[in-house]
């Protein structure tokens, strides 16, 4: 089959709890439908094996950012869409981690924008509680930075909102920008 889609990375970046690993989850197959590969690279998978090791220090947190794109890199130049959900907290390093991608395809940044307080009140893995109470140190949000971007392609607002559709926004802006083609109606087989 030719696949004649440039290749792009789907870089989801926002705290912790955010809704990053979710909404990724459900675009991929919305993805794939349009006849595009899809792979995932997700910051705690990622960390079970390629980056397994790594703790939370910015050297470290940018080591696994940069190992991530260097992935991203050599899937997106072979067409394929990379879907990235990292917290990835550092500008500089998401900008040096777009210059890879742009080399070789399209680097997409989309932020998911939930508030902190929002994470914490969701806490799905518990971790802000121990965050807050000092037993995780270097905590995104808590006692470590997090750098929204101030020039993401697609910002989307998770808050009131269910998390499929949170992803059906961001495949219609996919679609707005001209990065994935519309759903073609089903073909008869
Ligand atoms: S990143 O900063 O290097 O991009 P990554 O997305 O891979 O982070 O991993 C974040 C996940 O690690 C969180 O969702 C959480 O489950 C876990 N985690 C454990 N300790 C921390 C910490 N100190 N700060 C943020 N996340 C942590």
């Amino acid at each position: 089959m030719q696949n004649d889609t440039t290749g792009f990375t789907l870089w989801f970046t926002g705290l912790s709890g955010a809704g990053k690993s979710t909404i990724a989850q459900i675009i991929g197959p919305e993805i794939e439908r349009r006849g595009i590969l899809v792979d995932h690279l997700d910051g705690d998978v990622v960390r079970t094996h390629l980056s397994k090791g790594l703790g939370f220090s910015r050297e470290d947190r940018d080591a696994n950012i940069l190992r991530i794109g260097f992935v991203s890199k050599l899937l997106t130049r072979h067409g394929a869409a990379v879907i990235v959900a990292a917290i990835s907290p550092y500008a500089e390093t998401r900008e040096l981690v777009r210059e890879m991608v742009d080399d070789v395809g399209r680097f997409v940044e989309v932020y998911v924008a939930t508030s902190l307080e929002e994470c914490a009140r969701r806490d799905v893995k518990g971790l802000y509680a121990k965050a807050f109470a000092g037993e995780i140190k270097e905590f995104t949000g808590v006692s470590d930075p997090y750098e929204a971007p101030d020039h993401a392609e697609i910002v989307v607002e998770t808050e009131g909102r269910s998390p499929e559709d949170s992803a059906r926004f961001v495949v219609d802006e996919l679609e707005r920008l001209g990065i994935i083609p519309p759903v073609l109606e089903e073909a008869v087989a």
